[in-house]
């Protein structure tokens, strides 16, 4: 499960990116990928907003599809079910952790860390930069599936 605030930008980017990295590994029937948002501002009356459209045409220009992505709100049900929530940011880890609660809180990491880094993935939201958060998610991925 990829987190991020809104789950408009950042983590459905992590998804749908590390979804196009299993299908060609050969390798999408091992896993269950999603991703949530720790605030619940892009769900309305239960219905999420779409991926933002400068990330939809960030990917779709890589050949990834943004549609049928709606922002979810991350649960405490999901820290039971998946074994990594895996953090855009430190604010991310901490807002999870608080969510999933003590039990599963182990399973809060930053998505960096897998590339050996301790930085945060830059936030689009207030950089403009979807290029720069791209270059940090794709890094964190390869280095999450060369550890799966
Ligand atoms: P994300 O970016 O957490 O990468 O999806 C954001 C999207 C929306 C907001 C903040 C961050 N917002 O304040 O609505």
């Amino acid at each position: 499960m990829f987190v991020c605030l809104g789950n408009i930008c950042r983590s459905p980017m992590a998804e749908l990116v590390f979804c196009d990295m299993l299908k060609k590994a050969g390798r999408e029937s091992e896993f269950v990928v999603q991703s949530s948002a720790t605030s619940d501002e892009n769900v309305w009356n239960g219905v999420g907003s779409p991926v933002y459209p400068p990330i939809c045409k960030l990917l779709q220009a890589k050949g990834i599809s943004c549609v049928g992505k709606r922002a979810q709100v991350l649960t405490k049900a999901h820290g039971e079910e998946f074994d990594l929530l895996i953090c855009m940011d430190d604010s991310n880890v901490r807002n999870a952790r608080r969510i999933v609660g003590e039990i599963n809180a182990h399973k809060c990491v930053k998505l960096l860390s897998f590339a050996g880094e301790s930085g945060n993935v830059a936030d689009p939201w207030s950089t403009r930069d979807f290029e720069m958060a791209y270059a940090d998610i794709k890094r964190g991925l390869d280095g999450l599936l060369k550890q799966l």
